[in-house]
């Protein structure tokens, strides 16, 4: 879809495993990877990935599916064997349901995380990225968001994600594990599902205002968020994976664009490139959401070499023409 490599390594000896791949995120890396000659294996069990997501790569021979759980021992012994680097990105989203419910989030977000490390263990494999998220942060009031400065978690979600960072930390101390986090900040793009009740902001709006439909903004539309376009979560992924930077292992970095923007900001953006009219209505604030989003990404770009190539605006733009 885009033409900037985001890497100076040969990928073609690469043979990678991206759990999570026919989601959101995980469904951008398999292209791009694919794309610069890498192997690349997925495994998912679509309780919120979709088909058509891994439908655009099925007939390349360098690309492998596995229908599979994360949280089966079996199954990550399958997906793990014969790989170099493993990019992590399946996980159950949204705050929302795992306030609704905490032991499905826990399950796949903590146990699930724990089989699919501990398989990569036994498969040897040395290299891990992994999604954090930007809930971490919890209640702490610092703006911007600096990685070693955390409050309190909001949700049951956020505790997931903390919990991930946790184990990440001991595995790599324990098993010479070289592992990085990736706390991500709002990623929207094409291909992100607007459908359902937790579906994400941006595709969910993008969807109403083009069948003249009144989004609903939670509270007065002055909540922030540091919204990210995928490319820019790519790219980072693809710096954590190849770089030898042996200070940057063992890290966790905000991956976001340092900009923040107001849900107003983002529905009167959206109006704008759509040409739209309608008006949103504002209901209550939400449960564990936090109100002021924005990232310092210093650390990224200092020992990751991280540089987000797109902007907001681009990244909208970009995404409701493909929507
Ligand atoms: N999108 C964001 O803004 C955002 C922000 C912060 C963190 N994250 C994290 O980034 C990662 C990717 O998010 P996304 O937006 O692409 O979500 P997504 O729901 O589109 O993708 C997650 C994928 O994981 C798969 N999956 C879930 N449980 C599984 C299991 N037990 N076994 C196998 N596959 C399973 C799903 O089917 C789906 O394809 C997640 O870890 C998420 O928590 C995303």
């Amino acid at each position: 879809m885009y033409s900037t490599p985001y890497h100076t390594t040969d990928l073609s000896n690469q043979k990678i495993l991206i759990t999570g791949g026919a989601g959101f995120i995980g469904s951008h890396l398999v292209e791009y990877l694919l794309k610069y000659g890498a192997i690349v294996r997925v495994i998912d069990n679509f309780i919120t990935g979709r088909r058509e997501n891994i439908d655009l790569f099925k007939n390349n021979p360098r690309f492998e599916f596995i229908e599979g759980d994360i949280c089966n021992k079996a199954d990550c012994d399958r997906a793990c064997d014969g790989i170099n680097v493993l990019l992590h990105q399946a996980a159950l989203g949204s705050v929302p349901r795992s306030i609704k419910d905490p032991v499905a989030t826990n399950r796949i977000n903590v146990d699930g995380f724990l089989t699919i490390m501990v398989a990569a263990r036994d498969a040897g494999i040395q290299r891990v990225v992994y999604a954090s998220s930007s809930s971490v942060y919890g209640d702490h009031p610092g703006l911007p968001k600096v990685e070693d400065k955390i409050g309190k978690q909001l949700s049951p979600y956020a505790v997931s994600k903390y919990t991930n960072e946790l184990y990440a930390h001991v595995f790599g101390l324990n098993y010479g594990m070289k592992i990085i986090g990736l706390r991500y900040f709002n990623i929207f793009g094409p291909r992100q599902d607007p459908n359902g009740q937790y579906a994400a902001v941006i595709p969910k709006w993008i969807d109403m205002l083009k069948k003249n439909e009144r989004p609903i903004i939670n509270g007065d539309g002055s909540n922030t968020r540091d919204f990210t376009f995928v490319e820019n979560a790519v790219q980072a992924n693809i710096k954590a994976m190849t770089t030898e930077n042996e200070n940057a292992f063992g890290q966790i970095y905000n991956i976001a664009c340092g900009y923040q923007f107001s849900l107003m900001d983002l529905f009167n953006g959206l109006k704008e490139i759509l040409g739209s009219s309608v008006m949103p209505v504002h209901g209550s604030s939400r449960e564990g959401d936090i109100a002021q989003s924005l990232a310092d990404i210093n650390k990224a770009k200092k020992l990751l070499g991280y540089d987000p190539a797109f902007a907001f605006k681009d990244g909208l733009k970009i995404t409701v023409t493909q929507y």
